[in-house]
């Protein structure tokens, strides 16, 4: 079996977006490979959450992966922080990893232009970290989007580095996994783009229907087609987008026909992909809530992550030191 690795870092709830992007396809996952799937809660450290926002957070993430289907008796579903082994990885790592490659890639530069205020080394050494948390389990996939690639590609570099540097061949060199054609690219409600955690154009697996009538009743339209078969607009694509993935067959073609022949009427259809988002998200929502509140459950899941994702990276760390020259007396 293959052996998957993927995180997400805990800022914010997850949206349509992340469960389309990424959830939908780790659940597929987890039984078809060996994986590991974990809070990045040592990486959220970079934009200084207070002690409070970051339990919140974890915990947040943790209840939705679960809500979502992951299931902790079959994937490793643990907290980055659960396995300190990674730490010592990543400072073993650090010492071949060069200033000049980490301050050239994109994702540090966005930071710079974000955060101007806070330009820290953890986001200097974010890659590192990063390449750390996939190798300590000696990963062959990691499925990630797009935005991630450079990262990945960093880790890749590290992990031939460390090889070459030792004349060993011991990490495998991991590859982005593509889902293949089923990924979607979920839209937000602003009208253009994808939808994100930062952009205020999302819908969260959490939110009430309220919440959810409301952001979808506020979605951008334009003022209609005027001639049949009329070529769509972006933000309107983009509601077909959505209601392509939540609601049924004959629902869409229903609204599809009524654009195409210029009848549609965006209130009606924005009414009823509403309805289809709450039908479809209801359930996760339900089960978010009574997941988040069973501490009893929510311990023994991450316990039972922690140990077996600290028996895949511990036994990682002892042979790097090994390989590095560490010897007892
Ligand atoms: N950098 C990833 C993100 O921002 C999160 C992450 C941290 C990750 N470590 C990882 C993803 C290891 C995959 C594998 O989303």
């Amino acid at each position: 079996m293959e052996i998957v690795v993927s995180g997400i870092r805990s800022t914010g709830n997850l949206h349509l977006g992340n469960y389309f992007g990424a959830l939908k396809n780790f659940v597929k996952m987890q039984h078809e490979n060996e994986c590991y799937f974990f809070i990045a809660d040592y990486h959220s450290l970079t934009t200084h959450p207070t002690p409070e926002d970051l339990h919140g957070s974890v915990r947040q993430v943790v209840s939705e992966y679960l809500a979502c289907g992951l299931d902790p008796e079959v994937a490793t579903i643990f907290l980055q922080s659960d396995v300190p082994e990674v730490t010592e990885l990543y400072l073993l790592l650090n010492m071949n990893a060069y200033v000049g490659e980490l301050e050239r890639t994109t994702s540090f530069k966005d930071k710079i232009r974000l955060q101007p205020n806070n330009v820290n080394a953890g986001l200097l050494t974010y890659p590192v970290l990063m390449a750390a948390d996939i190798i300590i389990h000696k990963a062959n996939k990691v499925p990630v989007g797009k935005d991630q690639e450079q990262n990945l590609e960093m880790t890749r570099k590290f992990a031939k580095r460390f090889n070459h540097m030792y004349k060993v061949d011991y990490f495998p060199e991991p590859s982005a996994y593509n889902f293949g054609e089923e990924l979607v690219k979920i839209p937000g409600l602003d009208g253009t783009g994808k939808m994100g955690k930062s952009e205020g154009n999302g819908i969260f697996l959490s939110d009430t229907a309220e919440s959810i009538r409301k952001k979808v009743m506020r979605a951008v339209t334009d003022s209609g087609p005027v001639e049949q078969n009329q070529k769509m607009a972006e933000p309107i694509k983009n509601l077909f987008t959505l209601m392509e993935v939540v609601s049924d067959k004959d629902t869409c073609d229903f609204f599809l026909d009524r654009y195409n022949n210029c009848e549609i009427r965006y209130g009606d259809m924005k009414k009823q992909l509403a309805e289809d988002i709450i039908k479809f998200t209801e359930p996760f929502r339900e089960k978010i809530l009574s997941i988040s509140t069973d501490d009893a459950y929510l311990r023994k899941v991450v316990d039972m992550g922690a140990e077996k994702a600290r028996l895949s990276a511990s036994k990682t760390v002892r042979e790097v030191r090994e390989i590095i020259g560490y010897k007892p007396f």
